[in-house]
């Protein structure tokens, strides 16, 4: 939304960076470059493992996670025993196509139960994860198969919805990325980063989910330590002029993470639900806790010099604008610059959802003891709440009002929404894309659209400061069939 609105007011050209021109010597470096001229090795730095897919059947991904703890070195002090999927963290990349049916069989062998949430997934609610409410939570030791087909095109990703706000601090976070051949391809050379922070002690031991007490769960517990693919501060290659497609997940539990690269801007072409319908120029996206982005960048600079993308504070409440500025990564210049290709048309049709007859759902996001510290939806923590209903085929506008000195970003399971303007009537934010989270600004008013298709069950929605949600800032939402 915050880009979209920048979006308004400057409508986006292709590639509007001016290149130092000259050599552009693909042929001369061979050897040293990958076929498409990015440097040898430019993303070993960052690259993340995938599961390996067990089924030979081309439409069927099957692949074996289990959950458990492994060692990490983040901190001269000691090692830290981290949460993972398959010991890896992030955990192993999911990636299938369009339409095909993808099947994890998931073990836990963590100390405590949990289930798995494909995050932005439509699909069916018996495969959503929510404890209790579409599955008992997996105990350790217990096994439980995620059977699903995946309908749409975007990088999602997927994380533990039991004690969630601890596991997902401790590292449990992996991408699910879904591709659709039939979408512009040859946008750059891509890659995924796993956006996230963790809290460790000097000696390397976890620090504690509950660390201060109701204050920490009311700010949203940060780590100390920014990961980008779980490492500190790597280093990307890259050729200059030469674009890249950055697919961001912001995996943290509470951390928003705004971006800066000197002397360069983004392309904004997608989001949490796939590519919108034109592109945006941005200069520091900022990604809510859950949020994605789909960025094209084109690096430049002199062959051998670095650009560092930094960590900007964003104003998300109560002293966050007050913590330093942070590297994230490096990206690292190499070999003679070549002249920017033109950009491919990158977009999706996405019609607006008509909101006349829509049902209208005020949701407050409220205090609702002070202490011990209870947060809650329209009055009512998430252990006392009755689900709101709805039939499937309903459309509906929300209106997400916070009150707080603090931003919340608003997640819905299941279902793709469109965020509307606060005009009257409301108009769809353009470009339009489909979303599944979305910040509400300190004070602020959102709303959106969205429209129920069939997959009747109980869904959640929540605030994805997972401290949040764990303090009860968490409804249910019962979609039956229509009478
Ligand atoms: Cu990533 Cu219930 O959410
Ligand atoms: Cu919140």
């Amino acid at each position: 939304m915050r880009d979209a609105r920048r979006a308004a007011a400057a409508a986006v050209g292709l590639w509007t960076i001016s290149l130092p021109l000259g050599l552009s010597g693909c042929g001369r470096d061979a050897g040293g470059f990958t076929p498409s001229g990015q440097p040898a090795g430019w993303d070993d730095g960052v690259r993340l493992s995938s599961a390996p897919d067990l089924n030979a059947d081309p439409s069927i991904v099957e692949v074996d996670l289990e959950a458990r703890l492994a060692d990490f070195n983040f901190v001269p002090g000691g090692p830290t025993a981290a949460w993972t999927y398959n010991g890896l963290l992030p955990g192993p990349m999911i990636r299938a196509q369009v339409g095909n049916r993808v099947i994890v069989h998931f073990k836990n062998s963590l100390p405590e139960a949990t289930t798995i949430h494909w995050h932005g997934l439509r699909i069916p609610a018996a495969m959503d994860g929510m404890p209790d409410l579409s599955q008992p939570p997996i105990a350790p030791g217990g096994s439980f198969d995620y059977d699903f087909v995946v309908p749409d095109a975007s990088t999602f990703w997927y994380h533990p919805h039991a004690d969630a706000a601890a596991q997902v601090g401790f590292g449990l976070y992996a991408p699910f990325i879904v591709d659709d051949p039939a979408e512009p391809q040859g946008l750059g050379d891509e890659v995924v980063m796993v956006l996230s922070d963790i809290a460790v002690n000097d000696d390397g031991t976890l620090q504690s989910p509950t660390a201060s007490g109701d204050l920490g769960t009311l700010f949203g517990r940060e780590g100390n330590i920014f990961l980008v693919n779980g490492q500190i501060r790597p280093t990307l290659k890259a050729r200059p002029g030469l674009p890249q497609r950055w697919r961001l997940i912001n995996a943290a539990k509470s951390r928003y993470f705004q971006l800066s690269m000197a002397g360069h801007s983004f392309v904004r072409i997608g989001g949490d639900g796939g590519l919108m319908t034109a592109p945006v120029t941005v200069a520091q996206p900022v990604l809510a806790p859950a949020e994605r982005a789909d960025l094209i960048v084109v690096p430049q600079g002199e062959p051998g010099s670095d650009v560092v993308v930094q960590w900007l504070p964003f104003d998300r409440g109560f002293g966050a604008t007050s913590e330093p500025i942070q590297d994230l990564f490096v990206v690292h210049l190499e070999g003679t610059p070549v002249a920017t290709p033109p950009m491919p048309d990158v977009h999706r049709d996405i019609a607006p959802l008509p909101i006349d007859g829509a049902t209208q759902v005020p949701i407050a996001l409220t205090v609702d003891n002070p202490a011990p510290l209870e947060l809650g939806i329209n009055g009512v923590a998430f252990k006392n709440a009755a689900p709101l209903m709805a039939n499937v085929g309903d459309t509906e506008v929300w209106t997400v009002t916070n009150t707080f000195e603090f931003a919340h970003p608003f997640h819905m399971h299941g279902f793709f929404f469109q965020v509307l303007t606060n005009d009257d009537p409301p108009v769809p934010v353009a470009p339009l894309e489909w979303k599944d989270t979305v910040n509400i600004p300190v004070n602020g008013t959102v709303k959106f659209v969205v429209r129920y298709d069939d997959r009747p069950g109980m869904w959640m929605f929540h605030c994805h400061i997972l401290d949040h949600a764990e303090a009860g800032m968490m409804g249910t939402l019962m979609l039956m069939e229509p009478p």
